[in-house]
């Protein structure tokens, strides 16, 4: 078997990819088992992690693909940070010793890292949206398609429109730093009090408890979207060099006042500009998506880049937008441009060095349904057990799905951890915590109780996909979680009168209250057998025992934490949060039999 390494990191969210004749056998997220979040060092544990799953060595690799061009990036931040002397002076300070310290000679860390790679495995670097539009297009099932990436930055390229074909990658248009959706949204990010790359998600949940009373105020003074779908920034408002905070004093005083801290009580103002940029947002990316769609003449349109997590504005592409089909890469931040790096050398062209392979869609997409990361055999799971003194229970899967029904109907709550572990931001079903959605409470207990976080932030269903149309209004499959559809007639509940601000979270809206939005949508994570087995006969249970085919899933950590990986993190998440139930592999075990009031914890803690 011929094999490809992907790799990308030394920013944020470091990864490892690997490919064997082409198939993705491996990739794995570098936070999920150093366990510090978005964890940017060079992915040392991914790629060992990779190399481990395919029973293979670095001997084995016939070529390594890194998802930046370093000299490039560099290139780029010498001319922004020199150009903007003397604070660009200062900042450029700050980042050269990072350059100098290995972001340069990238060729000879992968070398030292990957001892016994042999000399003649070629080493080569793809630009940062190259890697996205190839973990778009060249993972999803489509023949040709449009393909879009949007994200903050990567060398230059902040957007992209490209055409695939077979194997191949036509960049076709490029919008450049300093004009990027990704830094805008990242901007209003840091002023309402949450954390640049991980933070944006909280603002997307905020934006329905507002209004859009900024929208005109945007357009006019900070974004100019134009007619071709191209955009440009007014940098009088921003600070793109300050990359935790992004805004300026005149930014503030035009948005009524200095940025939220994280500790200050959210208010109807912020509400009211997380629903405008996000409004922004979608209008700018319907213009792109049209863009791509005349460029390319295309029906099909893949996304990827940071700013496709934006699964509100991705249910509008498909819903109002020129394509028929839509393929979103599930770990379409930088941690899956490792995939995307490793795609672009498996199919690029020999001149380029990459592999020339040719490429034959199959009817589904090449991500074996994003699980692709390690999985602990049953002898190792109950190992880790016995090692931190658990008290649990190994029974078939039968009796273990019947369990955890029982578990779920009596209103508990429970952790979830079976199979290959998830690639991507989403857990769909092999890291999760599940409950019941017909609970009207569920929410906020999940939240406080659970996962430690704001109460307004919602969860997402699961539904049996051949349930799915039944529930909500989505045309289609969304197996990756990654589109909001609005929940269907049928389900929802009428209002006597709308509440204001955060009191409309209190509001039962539909027969599903747990995972219906305050707008009534939902983040849909349709469940098939196909793809994900374990996790649709556990659904298939539910269902046969409450007629229901939906649970709420969300991902197994707490706030700060990376989603769980092995059991023993699994365990110590289960120890320290109020889950009722944790089924990991073969074994149930239930909260009061434990021995442990708390445990230490196996992350470490970023703030908000
Ligand atoms: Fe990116």
């Amino acid at each position: 078997m011929r094999y490809v390494l992907g790799i990308s990191g030394l920013y944020h969210d470091s990864a490892a990819a690997l490919l064997g004749d082409g198939r993705i056998l491996a990739a794995v997220q570098e936070e999920r088992l150093s366990r510090r979040k978005n964890d940017a060092r060079f992915p040392e544990r991914s790629i060992r992690s990779c190399l481990d799953q395919a029973g293979i060595t670095a001997g084995d690799l016939e070529a390594v693909a890194f998802y930046e061009k370093p000299i490039l990036k560099f290139s780029r931040t010498l001319e922004v940070f020199l150009g903007w002397a003397p604070r660009g002076g200062r900042a450029f300070a700050r980042a050269i010793p990072d350059w100098l310290g290995g972001r340069l000679d990238l060729r000879g860390r992968i070398r030292s890292s990957l001892p016994g790679l042999r000399a003649e495995c070629s080493i080569l670097f793809t630009t940062h949206h190259e890697a996205h539009a190839a973990s778009a297009f060249l993972a999803s099932p489509f023949p040709e398609a449009a393909i879009l990436t949007v994200d903050g930055v990567g060398e230059w390229a902040t957007t992209a429109i490209a055409r695939g074909f077979g194997a191949g990658v036509e960049p076709l248009e490029e919008i450049h730093f300093p004009h990027s959706l990704g830094l805008l949204y990242s901007a209003f990010t840091a002023y309402c009090g949450f954390r640049v790359n991980s933070g944006e998600y909280k603002l997307m949940g905020l934006a329905p408890y507002g209004e859009p009373r900024w929208v005109e105020t945007l357009l006019e003074d900070v974004i100019s979207l134009h007619e071709d779908g191209s955009f440009r920034l007014n940098l009088d408002y921003l600070d793109p060099l300050a990359e935790d905070h992004l805004t300026n004093a005149r930014f503030h005083e035009h948005f009524g006042g200095p940025p939220r801290r994280p500790d200050e009580p959210l208010e109807k103002r912020h509400l009211d500009l997380a629903r405008s940029i996000q409004a922004v947002t979608e209008r700018a990316l319907l213009g792109l998506a049209r863009r791509a769609h005349e460029q390319t003449g295309s029906a099909q349109l893949c996304l990827a880049g940071g700013v496709a997590l934006n699964c509100v504005a991705n249910g509008r592409i498909l819903r109002e937008g020129p394509f028929r089909k839509l393929w979103i890469q599930p770990a379409a931040g930088d941690a899956g441009a490792a995939l995307g790096a490793a795609l672009a050398a498996w199919y690029g062209p020999l001149e380029r060095g990459g592999l020339a392979a040719p490429r034959t869609p199959g009817a589904s997409d090449s991500m074996a349904g994003g699980f692709l990361g390690p999985e602990e055999m049953p002898q190792a799971v109950e190992a880790a057990l016995k090692r931190l003194d658990a008290v649990w229970e190994r029974m078939d899967s039968e009796l273990l799905r019947e369990r955890v029904v029982d578990a779920l109907i009596a209103g508990k709550v429970v952790g979830w951890v079976q199979g290959r572990m998830e690639f991507g931001p989403r857990a769909l079903g092999h890291r999760s915590i599940l409950g019941d959605p017909r609970s009207p409470d569920m929410q906020s207990r999940m939240n406080l109780k659970v996962k430690f976080r704001e109460s307004f932030r919602p969860f997402a269903p699961a539904v049996l996909a051949e349930r799915s149309a039944e529930f909500f209004g989505i045309s289609g499959e969304s197996p990756y979680m990654l589109l909001v559809a609005p929940v269907a007639d049928a389900q929802r509940i009428p209002l006597a009168h709308e509440a204001e601000g955060l009191d409309r979270l209190k509001q039962v809206r539909s027969t599903l209250p747990a995972v219906t939005h305050v707008d009534g949508s939902a983040r849909v994570q349709t469940v098939d057998p196909e793809r994900n087995p374990q996790f649709h006969a556990l659904l298939k249970r539910f269902e046969a025992r409450t007629g229901c085919p939906v649970l709420i899933n969300t991902s197994f950590n707490v706030r700060g934490e990376p989603v769980v990986g092995s059991a023993e993190d699994a365990y110590r998440c289960f120890i320290n949060s109020q889950i009722d139930v944790l089924a990991v592999g073969p074994c149930y075990l239930e909260r009061e039999r434990q021995p442990h009031a708390a445990l230490p914890r196996s992350f470490e803690a970023i703030p908000d």
